[in-house]
């Protein structure tokens, strides 16, 4: 127990000092918003993880003050239903063509929220392409919304971003290559 205490006296005494400070939130910029139209769902049905039904995506567009993009029929949500809660969990995958010529990979999965019934989903992208290569280091999140008849749905899209912070708690490696 000495012991103890006096290695974790010495480990206390080598670290520097952690300021005490307020947490700063960080932000969110705006990526785009996806409409998204999706076919009649395919069921799979219950199984281990819940009732699993699949949307194809038909088409699709992207519109952003980045890039604007369309959304190929290749691609869908592999939904599934939470029995308990009684509401729906997003799992899809899909990609964005760009207007000059980029492949991109899109990941979003996410829960319903129980009392609005929007869905909120973790977004990710993936690409290879040099010109939107910056797309790979979105921390996205996107919130969900059916459109009218539930023919298509509206996704609008985050990334979290601390730029701009200036009262220089935050640190950081130096600065990355950023939006070209
Ligand atoms: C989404 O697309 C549908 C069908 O193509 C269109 O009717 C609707 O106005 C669009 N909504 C938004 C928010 O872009």
């Amino acid at each position: 127990m000495k012991l103890f205490l006096t290695i974790t006296t010495l480990l206390l005494t080598a670290l520097p000092a952690i300021e005490a400070t307020t947490p700063i939130a960080p932000t969110l910029s705006y990526i785009g918003t996806a409409n998204i139209t999706l076919s009649p769902p395919i069921p799979i049905g219950p199984g281990p993880r819940g009732n699993r039904n699949f949307f194809p995506i038909t088409d699709g567009s992207f519109t952003g003050p980045l890039f604007t993009a369309s959304i190929p029929h290749y691609g869908g949500d592999w939904s599934l239903g939470d029995p308990i809660a009684g509401t729906f969990y997003v799992d899809a995958r899909y990609q964005l063509l760009t207007d000059d010529g980029a492949n991109i990979y899109v990941e979003a999965n996410g829960p319903q929220q129980p009392e609005e019934g929007v869905v909120h989903t973790r977004v990710k992208f993936e690409t290879g392409d040099a010109r939107y290569y910056w797309v790979n280091n979105f921390v996205g999140v996107g919130i969900v919304t059916p459109g009218e008849g539930n023919e298509y749905i509206v996704v609008e899209m985050w990334a979290v971003s601390t730029q701009g912070e200036t009262h220089g708690k935050r640190k950081g490696k130096g600065k990355g290559k950023g939006r070209k």
